[in-house]
């Protein structure tokens, strides 16, 4: 399948998770043989060639980077949220529109210096990926940048994440 005719898997569901959001969920992608494999494919495209690991952030990023990293032979990072993890490397609170949210780090798992590429599913406001940034920066990697499938332009990640190399498949 065309890259282009996976994306327009994404549904848009109006009024989800409140009224006025137009939410674009991406099970219908995840869903189609031929479009997952268009998105992994496309994402892996965008890696950096130094990347030497795949960090995918809780919980829709772990589905891409499991499978980037499967098709690259690298290993995955699992970038988690707070709770679940028994023994904790870092971890980086950041700001939500309302109350605050956390993500962690495995310990033992990030050596100083290794080259690490972030995959998400969707960059909206960039608060999630700047993070998680800083959680493998903390931890003495280099992020060498960060990849998505679907950018929201509009809520500005981009600008969040300053100087970092963004990928993203689609910008609506
Ligand atoms: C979504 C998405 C990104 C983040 C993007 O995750 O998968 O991780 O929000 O938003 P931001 O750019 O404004 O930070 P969510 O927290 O809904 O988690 P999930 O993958 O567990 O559903
Ligand atoms: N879809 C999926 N994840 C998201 C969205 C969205 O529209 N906005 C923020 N995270």
């Amino acid at each position: 399948m065309r890259l282009e005719a996976a994306l327009d898997l994404i549904a848009e569901v109006p009024d989800f998770p409140e009224p006025g959001v137009l939410f674009r969920d991406l099970s219908p992608l995840f869903a189609d043989g031929a479009g997952f494999a268009a998105v992994t494919d496309g994402l892996a495209a965008t890696l950096a060639p130094e990347a030497e690991l795949v960090a995918g952030v809780e919980a829709r990023g772990f589905l891409l980077a499991a499978a980037v990293g499967y098709l690259r032979g690298l290993g995955v990072v699992l970038v988690r949220k707070p709770g679940k993890l028994p023994a904790v490397a870092g971890r980086v609170d950041y700001a939500l529109e309302y109350g605050t949210a956390s993500v962690e780090l495995p310990a033992g798992v990030v050596r100083a210096g290794q080259r690490i590429a972030v995959l998400d599913d969707v960059l909206a406001t960039g608060g999630t990926a700047v993070a998680a940034g800083k959680l493998l920066e903390d931890a003495g990697a280099t992020v060498t940048g960060v990849s998505v499938v679907l950018e929201l332009a509009a809520l500005g990640g981009r600008a969040a994440l300053g100087g970092r190399s963004v990928h993203a498949l689609r910008s609506v």
